[in-house]
């Protein structure tokens, strides 16, 4: 809801309020952001008060810019944080921006960057420099249902004179007198989304990429969490950018303690010229704020992210389960090798088969073939088209893996274009992963990749692609203008085309995992491969990062092979099915080598999931005990009727304390709980199965290896009634932990890195 009075704009969603003002010599500032309020009247009463200048500062009517909460801040007039906007002209590079009037929106214009859909309204401010012919329009999205806000902004060049955009972000929030921390997402390829939390410093903390994409350094995706904000009480904002390129987010603080947060494009090499009469934009930049802590606030992103910005016939659809071969074959396949693992994926109960990199060309290694998507018929007689008909006779979806926006300099594609790659005039090409980056800007580039997409859909039944994304950006050809926001602009063409050519197509993102994962690929892509690291330990740290900005629901995550191949650490097929059952659940070993054992494993992890697939998906995700304090990290998915709770323990040591089952977020009443009983492995004993075992068994034998191909022992079951008070509460007291002496069926038995699911139902 917007409305307007006496130059005060309020801006509610369900539970929040925004409230901008024009009261300082029509400057924009902010009035109020927080829990929703009633009406106008009470915004006099949370305004800022200035009724004398600073020390020290220069004076716009009678008190200093710098001393306002300015919604969008230029340098030159006393203003002296970093700005969010620079501009300049053969006139100078002073600008004064006043309000000069405001329209509300029903309909949202269109835009060359994807703007998230089921906006409420539409409030667009004008703010205007006459003397140096450019115009300002701040656009505020409104999406009540999930208390999130967008924000984005346009410049028009009203002047006869050439502008240039040196800094446009496309929010700046600016928060008075804060005592806040600071959370970002850094990483890098198999480390994606670790969370880092600090304290906020008298100065500037930045958040940026520079490699042309989103980049697993430093997600888009950051939040502030005020001082005393625990995981369900006290005040967090939330922040994002609906763009897959360069980005910064930066937050100062004064020596007022007053804060002012920017997220937007980076200004790295960024100097885009406007011509008189023309205009720039700004991709959206998204807010959110709850007052019910961590667990609020990533509430409102999953909802904001499932309804607004995953495409609608995307939003709750069930995702299959897929097997994809990527981790058991590499590139090493024949058509008889995938021909049997669809044959085993089907008989466990998966969906779709996933043929990952190496089907075309002469891509036998990574150094051969990108580029040239014709289906390499040596490898697979009969192509995609025998293939797929192979899968769906098994009643299994067939899908595909491509990189359409790169090339190997071995490929029939660079040989007969090598004029299609980012290159400069100067040096010669840098290669990552033993591959060239296409230059998407151009429009033969993009009708190629358009088309190689296109082709390869059509060449069989094809109802999912991976998408991959390999390598940064190096070697851009020109400094004028900005190389990775019109790169972006180039993608975001090819996409749209090819998403309303292939609607029904399930597309997954991909960047080497999440080199490339933020709002802007989800507005194309409904799920995204997280990560290539499947080691349970490190996932199951990967994921609860995500999850502060992104649903389950786009989060593809495979159970690999027991000993991890990022980390080499071997941990239970359970154990990482538990980690991999919040999200989209996948499968990625070699299906030929499990054991009868492994299989009956499999077929009951998949026939959990099947059974809690909705809860899994698309439950509310809370942090029951979130990673930080650590052990056990406890996560639940509910919809209010049931949950399942997962619980992950780092490392083992003696003497445990006593643990017990607790979730939130469910309706008043009495629940039946229960263990989803998993599988120990024999050799978790080590010699200690001496002391069940008739005969004498050496830790390292092959006697205990066989016995332990077909035999397990069962996991304790603990099950009982509970009310939901009493689970937010102390919780159901859980069977006593293993804690290196005695042993029995009610021993709960986790080991290093050991995880349990429970379910949850209410009682009827
Ligand atoms: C990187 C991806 O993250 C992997 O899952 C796999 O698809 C490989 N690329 C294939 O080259």
């Amino acid at each position: 809801m917007v409305s307007e009075s006496n130059g005060y704009f309020l801006l509610s969603t369900r539970s929040t309020s925004l409230v901008l003002s024009t009261k300082f010599s029509s400057h924009l500032t902010l009035a109020y952001y927080g829990p929703r309020i009633k009406s106008l009247e009470e915004v006099p009463s949370l305004d800022v008060k200035i009724n004398f200048p600073k020390g020290h500062s220069v004076l716009s009517s009678s008190y200093s810019l710098d001393a306002l909460p300015l919604m969008v801040s230029t340098p030159g007039r006393g203003d002296y944080f970093s700005p969010s906007v620079v501009l300049s002209s053969s006139l100078g590079s002073v600008y004064d921006f006043r309000y000069s009037r405001f329209e509300t929106l029903k309909e949202i214009p269109s835009s060359p960057f994807p703007v998230p859909h089921g906006a409420n309204e539409e409030l667009v401010l004008h703010l205007l420099d006459e003397k140096m012919g450019a115009e300002l329009e701040l656009h505020f999205l409104v999406y009540e249902e999930s208390d999130t806000l967008g924000s984005y902004i346009k410049i028009n060049n009203l002047s006869q004179r050439e502008l240039t955009i040196h800094k446009c972000a496309s929010l700046q929030l600016p928060l008075l007198n804060r005592d806040d921390t600071f959370l970002s997402l850094y990483g890098n390829w198999s480390n994606e989304f670790s969370l880092e939390e600090k304290p906020l410093v008298h100065g500037r903390i930045e958040n940026d990429s520079l490699s042309g994409a989103s980049g697993a350094r430093h997600n888009p995706l950051c939040l502030l969490r005020e001082k005393g904000a625990t995981l369900n009480d006290g005040s967090v904002y939330s922040f994002n950018l609906v763009y897959s390129g360069n980005h910064l987010e930066s937050v100062e603080l004064d020596s007022y303690d007053d804060l002012r947060l920017q997220v937007g494009l980076s200004s790295f090499m960024l100097e885009k010229k406007v011509a008189p009469g023309e205009s720039f934009l700004t991709p959206v930049a998204t807010l959110t704020y709850s007052s019910k802590g961590l667990n609020g606030v990533m509430d409102n992103n999953h909802s904001f992210v499932a309804k607004s910005v995953i495409r609608s016939s995307f939003s709750s659809k069930i995702r299959p389960l897929c097997y994809n071969n990527w981790e058991a074959t590499s590139f090493g396949f024949t058509k008889g090798k995938i021909v049997s693992l669809m044959k085993k994926a089907a008989s466990l109960g998966m969906e779709c088969f996933v043929l990952d990199d190496g089907w075309f060309g002469a891509r036998n290694d990574d150094s051969h073939g990108l580029g040239d998507w014709e289906c390499n018929e040596k490898k697979l007689p009969g192509g995609l088209k025998a293939l797929s008909g192979e899968a769906a006779k098994l009643g299994l979806k067939f899908g595909i893996w491509m990189e359409p926006e790169m090339v190997n300099d071995d490929s029939e594609v660079f040989k007969e274009h090598p004029d299609y790659i980012i290159r400069d005039n100067v040096h010669s090409p840098l290669r990552g992963r033993n591959q060239y980056s296409l230059d998407l800007r151009k429009k033969e580039v993009q009708d190629f990749v358009f088309g190689a997409v296109s082709n390869t859909l059509e060449s069989a039944d094809i109802s999912y692609l991976k998408w991959d994304y390999n390598r940064p950006m190096s070697d851009f050809p020109d400094f004028v203008g900005n190389f990775s926001y019109d790169y972006i602009l180039g993608l975001y063409k090819v996409l749209t085309r090819l998403i309303g050519k292939f609607p029904d197509v399930l597309f997954e993102n991909c960047a080497s995992g999440s080199s490339r994962f933020d709002l802007g690929m989800l507005s194309f892509f409904p799920q995204s491969w997280l990560s290539d690291d499947t080691d349970s330990y490190e996932r199951e740290r990967i994921q609860a990062g995500a999850l502060l900005g992104y649903p389950q629901s786009v989060m593809s995550n495979h159970v690999s092979a027991k000993t991890s191949n990022q980390v080499l650490r071997l941990t239970s097929l359970d154990a990482k099915f538990d980690v991999a059952a919040f999200g989209v659940l996948g499968y990625e070993l070699d299906l030929n080598d499990l054991t009868s054992l492994d299989e009956k494993i499999i077929k009951g992890q998949v026939e959990f999931y099947k059974s809690h697939r909705e809860l899994c998906q698309f439950g509310r995700i809370y942090f029951v005990q979130d990673r930080t304090s650590y052990d056990p990290y406890v996560l639940e998915a509910t919809n209010g009727k049931e949950a399942v709770v997962g619980t992950f323990k780092g490392l083992e040591k003696p003497g445990n304390k006593v643990s017990s089952l607790r979730a939130y977020g469910l309706e008043d009443g009495v629940y039946e709980y229960s263990t989803r009983v998993e599988s120990i492995s024999l050799k978790k004993f080590g010699n200690l199965v001496n002391y069940i075992s008739p005969i004498h068994l050496k830790e390292d034998g092959a006697l205990i290896d066989i016995l332990s191909r077909h035999k397990d022992m069962k996991s304790e079951e603990d099950k009982g009634l509970i009310s939901s008070s009493a689970l937010k509460g102390p919780g159901a007291v859980l069977s006593e932990e293993w804690s290196g002496l005695g042993y029995n069926e009610k021993t709960r038995l986790l080991g290093d890195f050991g995880a349990r699911l429970y379910y949850l139902k209410k009682k009827e």
